[in-house]
């Protein structure tokens, strides 16, 4: 008996299933699963892609809220599965709904006016009680532009879950520290001085990635003093004094086409989830010297491999797909959507 081939079996479904099935991938998933996808992209591509969408199912390689986000903007009839749904973003799980609620509850019983800015790394419940309240979402491509948004919709705006991401917009909009304040959430959100947030236009939530964490200014340091003349190029999600010592920032696909810019000869630090940085320095091999500038993995992203892809495949029709709250849909699509419209030409750039 032969064993089993994922990658045959992946293939073999396709051709079966033909335009009814259509495979997305993150740029974080590895190459034996993004090699398999239709598309591959960063967060705001991605959900960008779904309203355009026919296929009747739709399987997300990513963390779950990505294919919650899908199925939050897929059409009547449509499923979305996930190969491992267990693969949760730990970051996106710091903001838990009812404690995003009562915050904005403390928050607007002090006199506050708020609208919340949610980055898409959240749940569905989050993005729904954010779309209640006027709100949006941002992906790490278009935070600049949302938070301008934000700012200009009323007097304070409260960005979340990622701290950092948050402070780098900030940076980039050019928002004094002074009007910038973050959170503390603890006691179910009694703990916040609201005579600090009412002085603030910017309150943040403490929320964070530890894979992008891990970057530190003394990496970059360490990786000039080994390459002088190198370049770095880091995701928003890394520590504002982390991304003042970058050459350039953005977004996991700003990352790939800096790379890709660069000129021949060119060594490039690369400071984010590792799968991306070894697709690129394979990719490049000989050309350009694509290097990590720390190894960090997301393990969550990592659940998703080519076998539980293959025996999703496999058991498509008796498969759990990914289900929201039907109460949930039409505000999270309002929060969704309100980015799609601000965002509506190319994606924003940082250097
Ligand atoms: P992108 O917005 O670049 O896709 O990043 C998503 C993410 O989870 C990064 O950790
Ligand atoms: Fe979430 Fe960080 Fe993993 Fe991205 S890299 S999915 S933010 S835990």
């Amino acid at each position: 008996m032969t064993a089993r081939n994922d990658s045959d079996s992946i293939e073999a479904a396709r051709q079966r299933l033909g335009k009814r099935l259509v495979i997305l991938a993150h740029h974080y998933m590895s190459d034996a699963v993004a090699r398999h996808a239709d598309y591959t992209g960063d967060s705001l591509e991605l959900s960008r892609r779904i309203p355009d969408l026919d296929a009747e199912y739709i399987v997300f390689c990513g963390v779950f809220f990505m294919a919650e986000t899908a199925a939050i903007l897929a059409k009547p009839g449509q499923k979305v599965f996930i190969p491992e749904m267990n693969s949760r973003c730990v970051m996106s799980d710091m903001a838990p709904a009812w404690l995003a609620r009562n915050v904005l509850d403390v928050l607007a019983a002090g006199g506050l006016h708020v609208t919340p800015l949610t980055y898409v790394n959240s749940s569905a419940a989050v993005k729904a009680l954010v779309g209640e309240r006027g709100g949006s979402v941002c992906t790490s491509a278009n935070a600049k532009v949302m938070l301008e948004w934000a700012l200009a919709q009323g007097p304070h705006t409260l960005f979340l879950p990622d701290v950092r991401l948050g402070l780098n917009s900030a940076d980039w909009v050019g928002l004094p520290k002074e009007l910038r304040h973050i959170l503390d959430i603890r006691e179910h959100g009694k703990a916040i001085m609201l005579e600090k947030a009412r002085q603030a236009q910017l309150l943040l939530w403490p929320g964070q990635c530890v894979i992008h964490s891990r970057f530190k200014p003394e990496s970059i340091r360490k990786a000039r003093a080994e390459s002088p003349g190198c370049k770095v190029v880091v995701h928003p999600e890394c520590h504002p004094n982390t991304v003042a010592l970058a050459d350039a920032c953005g977004s996991t696909s700003f990352i790939i086409k800096y790379v890709a810019e660069a000129p021949e000869g060119s060594v490039i630090y690369v400071g984010t989830e590792w799968n991306l940085v070894n697709r690129l320095a394979g990719q490049y091999k000989g050309v350009k010297d694509v290097r990590p500038l720390l190894y960090s993995t997301c393990s969550n992203m990592e659940k998703v491999t080519e076998p539980n892809l293959a025996c999703l495949l496999e058991n498509l029709d008796s498969s759990p797909c990914v289900e929201v709250d039907e109460a949930l849909i039409p505000p999270a699509r309002m929060a969704l959507t309100r980015m799609l419209e601000v965002c509506a030409g190319p994606a924003s750039r940082h250097a």
